[in-house]
């Protein structure tokens, strides 16, 4: 039975970056509504109940403490959860299919599904159901088919409601975000349902950034949206190439582009290639959607997004080799970053991962460090033992090292003391700024070797 002394409870299925932030920023701008938090994974909602996150995010343990035991509450009875509810947020994890059918570009939804199955079997009165994982389009709509199968009379109104926030800034962007999306069927029913998920978010955002759509558009927005940004990226990326033979500078570039309105500014920063669990996994989902329909010509289109980033990935390795003689076994190069960006815990598709394991090929003793994501790298990267180094410390890492690669944007990298740095690593000591965060001629006039990316690298001598 819903809990009377709270106006709506809300459930969400699946504590994870999106899950948990979501829930947590709902329940404390909302007092009046009790947010429940569920997961199959036990540790993750103890570690929720804690001090010590699953997640690391800027501002959010001091959010989920503001709201935690009053009106936020985390579990790992689902069927409780699901029984206590109106409206349930899903936000389970969708990777890329592995096997069979669609293997490699469309969504895995077994997760999806059995939640699904879930609602359907522990329901006892009328819901809400909210998608706010990242789907393929018509995912709401096989979802309320599998809904409308009760024989226990029960209504479900299925409404999408994607998130555009970005890991690292996720607690600014849920408390201010450009818009929020809800989309619907445009029944009565299907509007009322939308309504009221509008009402939540009315709480805190202003109307105006209160876009609502059909069940489609919003479905399909979410994809276009991370696949033009991650387009953006690719552009910059592809033509940081290019700067490099012709001795133009892609910040430059990024910089006199970004300046005309029509094009704007942001996502211009060139770098070893986009990751994160989004991106590759949208756009992915979006070109398999085009081959569905037989349009083949937009899907390649899209999939040479991801084509440019994997040739960025393996660019910026072979740069590397080329640069160190063409012979980096034995060699100890340390990583500053493994995230896949700044300010997340967060590895899943970092470029990071890719550069380690072309690296672990060549040989290479790679020393990985990161102020937040050495658990998450352990993990990944636990099938090579004790071959790899980990160690928070940038100094400790680089230590005896031949070169430094930098995965990831950390401040903290931006102000180490490089000539202590210099004078501790193996000579020539080379600088591989993968995210050109680094002051390069200040680090040439140290003595280092430096290659930026998209820029004519600064070395004391020329490669042969
Ligand atoms: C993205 C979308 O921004 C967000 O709206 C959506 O809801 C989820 O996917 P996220 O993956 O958290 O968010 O990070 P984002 O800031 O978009 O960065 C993605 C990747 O692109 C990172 O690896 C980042 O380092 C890289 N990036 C970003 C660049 O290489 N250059 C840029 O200019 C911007
Ligand atoms: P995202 O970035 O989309 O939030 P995460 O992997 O961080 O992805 O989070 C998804 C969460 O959903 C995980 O913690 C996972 O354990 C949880 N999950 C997956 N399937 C189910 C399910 N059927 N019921 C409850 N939780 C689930």
């Amino acid at each position: 039975m819903a809990d009377k002394k709270f106006e709506k409870n809300l459930l969400c299925i699946g504590a994870g970056y999106v899950g948990g932030p979501t829930m947590a920023m709902i329940a404390h701008k909302c007092p009046q509504y009790k947010v429940t938090v569920v997961d199959v994974v036990k540790e993750k909602i103890d570690a929720w109940k804690t001090d010590d996150l699953p997640i690391y995010e800027p501002g959010l343990l001091e959010l989920v403490k503001s709201a935690r035991e009053k009106n936020l509450f985390f579990s790992t009875d689902i069927d409780k959860g699901i029984k206590e509810s109106d409206i349930i947020f899903i936000s389970v994890n969708t990777p890329t299919k592995t096997f069979g059918e669609g293997a490699g570009k469309s969504a895995d939804l077994q997760y999806w599904e059995k939640t699904a199955r879930d609602i359907l079997r522990a329901s006892e009165s009328d819901k809400i159901i909210v998608e706010r994982s990242t789907l393929p389009v018509k995912t709401a709509i096989a979802m309320e088919r599998i809904l409308s199968l009760n024989d226990k009379g029960l209504n479900f109104e299925v409404v999408s409601n994607p998130e555009f926030l970005a890991e690292g800034t996720a607690i600014k962007d849920l408390e201010n975000p450009d818009r929020v999306l809800i989309g619907s069927k445009e029944t009565e029913s299907g509007i009322k349902a939308r309504n009221e998920i509008v009402e939540i978010y009315a709480n805190w955002i202003h109307r105006e950034h209160l876009i609502t759509s059909n069940l489609m558009s919003s479905e399909l927005s979410k994809l276009v949206a991370n696949s033009f940004l991650a387009q953006r990226i690719s552009s910059i990326n592809s033509i940081s190439a290019l700067c490099e033979k012709v001795d133009a500078d892609v910040e430059e570039v990024a910089n006199a582009i970004g300046k005309d309105t029509r094009i704007g500014d942001k996502f211009l920063n060139a770098s070893i290639g986009f990751g994160g669990s989004c991106f590759k996994k949208d756009i992915l989902n979006l070109v398999y959607l085009c081959e569905t329909f037989g349009l083949y010509e937009v899907a390649d289109y899209w999939e040479s997004v991801v084509k440019i980033n994997e040739y960025q990935n393996s660019r910026f390795v072979n740069i590397m080799n080329k640069a160190m003689f063409n012979t980096i076994a034995n060699k100890r190069i340390a990583l500053f970053g493994f995230a896949f960006k700044a300010n997340t815990s967060d590895t899943r598709e970092t470029a990071a991962l890719y550069v380690t394991q072309k690296l672990m090929k060549e040989r290479a003793k790679v020393v990985i460090s990161d102020p937040k994501a050495l658990k998450n790298a352990k993990k990944d990267l636990q099938s090579y033992g004790s071959d790899i180094e980990y160690e928070e410390d940038p100094y400790k890492a680089a230590k005896d090292s031949h070169a430094i690669a930098v995965m990831t944007e950390w401040d903290v990298y931006k102000n180490l003391d490089y000539e202590k740095i210099y004078s501790e690593m193996e000579k020539p000591a080379f600088i591989f700024d993968g995210r050109n965060i680094l002051d390069h001629q200040n680090l040439f006039k140290i003595g280092f070797e430096v290659y930026p990316i998209g820029k004519t690298p600064l070395a004391h001598f020329k490669e042969a």
